[in-house]
């Protein structure tokens, strides 16, 4: 008797705070934390999903899984219903509120037809998980408009069959001022991107994107212009695609930037094509884990690549200057010299010139004194001869001095 009372009061206690009611085809589980999750089978469950069909609580984590086919938005019926009345008061702090697509597994997986108004009313949501989908129809142009913000978007598994421009639009990702770990993620992990690119503007409307992450989507080139608008990234990861061209200056811009990864991409080893390297060492970004690029013969760090072949150390420091078998000389050296040069030229001709006046001075100074000489031996000639006067000639033989 009373092991039957203990076991009413512990049924009362288990099952009494959840009095969950879910639609067919939809379950509720605790496994997954006291706020729980539902979890739909799409193969059973009747569309549209209602969103007060989901009581006690609101459903807040909903899975769908086993999808195959069609997200429709008014014909023959909506995907989701009445989601505008989420209960914004009975929300579960401890958990984010999340949808998860999964498509039907197999080979090929299940296909997953989304379009504007597949989201209808669910602005709420902080996270979107769409895995293993084949979009058939792409992410058609306003796909996320009614989503407003998230902070994680991921596309996981499957394949994306056509990006827009406009895909994205009227749709933001960024960190969650309301959630205590929060990152603003775009993440692309193992989706194939159909035509091994995005189509020009994809990227743009994602302005306060944090985190943006293409791993494996077998994406052969990126245009220049793919991230320009995403000016408050601050992490970039490419990895695990056939990526043969970083197109130069595809970081320009973001300043926001901090760390980017480009691992296990096929890029092709010259001085143009690992232009990034002094890029991240101009502006503070990390390259994590580092960029490989492959030559035809062997495999090459990209970083080794670039310093082993593609610096020029500029030996004058940035001070103008000739550079003579590696070594400097600076303009005020070369103007020091040529002032020398002048100077000893300049002492020289005025050597020259002063010897060359002083001798012709010289010269003439004796051709006067010798024809005073004899101008004056003349005039004592005369004297001595005439001694009828008996006029005496001066004692000296020389004229006087200063004549
Ligand atoms: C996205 O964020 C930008 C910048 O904060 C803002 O101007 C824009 O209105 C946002 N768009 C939506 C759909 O919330
Ligand atoms: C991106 O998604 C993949 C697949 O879901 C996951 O393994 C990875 O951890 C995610 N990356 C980040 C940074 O969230
Ligand atoms: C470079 O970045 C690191 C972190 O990414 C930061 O701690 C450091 O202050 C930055 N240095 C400069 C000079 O900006």
């Amino acid at each position: 008797m009373k092991s039957l009372v203990y076991l009413i009061c512990w049924l009362t206690l288990y099952l009494w705070p959840v009095k969950s009611a879910a639609p067919t085809g939809c379950t509720y589980s605790t496994d997954t934390g006291s706020r729980g999750l539902y979890t739909c089978d799409f193969t059973v469950m009747t569309l549209p999903a209602t969103y007060s069909t989901f009581t006690s609580p609101i459903p807040q984590r909903l899975k769908i899984r086993n999808i195959n086919g069609n997200l429709p938005v008014s014909s023959p019926t909506k995907t989701f219903n009445g989601f505008g009345s989420y209960a914004t008061g009975s929300h579960d702090k401890d958990f984010t509120s999340y949808l998860e697509l999964r498509c039907s597994s197999g080979n090929p997986s299940g296909q997953a037809l989304i379009s504007l108004g597949t989201f209808s009313q669910m602005s709420y949501l902080e996270e979107l998980y769409i895995k293993d989908c084949r979009l058939t129809n792409g992410l058609p142009e306003f796909v996320f408009s009614d989503l407003q913000n998230l902070h994680i978007l991921v596309i996981e598994g499957g394949s994306i069959a056509a990006t827009a421009a406009d895909s994205m639009a009227n749709f933001n990702i960024s960190i969650s001022s309301t959630l205590s770990e929060s990152s603003g993620i775009l993440n692309f992990t193992n989706v194939a991107i159909t035509g091994g690119t995005f189509t020009t503007g994809f990227f743009y409307p994602l302005t306060t994107v944090n985190t943006i992450i293409l791993e494996n989507n077998g994406l052969t080139s990126l245009e220049l212009s793919t991230f320009s608008q995403n000016t408050q990234l601050r992490r970039l990861i490419i990895r695990d695609n056939p990526i043969t061209v970083i197109p130069n200056n595809l970081f320009s811009g973001l300043d926001a930037l901090e760390y980017v990864e480009l691992n296990d991409l096929s890029l092709t080893c010259s001085c143009d094509n690992v232009w990034f390297v002094k890029h991240f060492v101009d502006h503070n970004i990390t390259l994590g884990e580092g960029a490989v690029c492959s030559l035809s013969t062997n495999v090459k760090n990209a970083q080794k690549y670039y310093y082993e072949n593609c610096v020029t150390y500029d030996i004058c420091d940035g001070v103008p200057g000739i550079k003579i078998q590696g070594r400097c000389t600076q303009w005020y050296k070369i103007v020091f010299v040529f002032l020398l040069i002048l100077a000893i030229i300049l002492t020289i001709v005025t050597l020259v010139l002063l010897i060359h006046t002083r001798k012709k001075l010289m010269s003439q100074h004796d051709k006067l004194r010798a024809k005073q000489t004899e101008k004056w031996s003349k005039i004592q000639q005369i004297l001595n001869t005439q001694t009828v006067s008996k006029q005496r000639p001066p004692a000296a033989t020389l004229p006087p001095k200063g004549v």
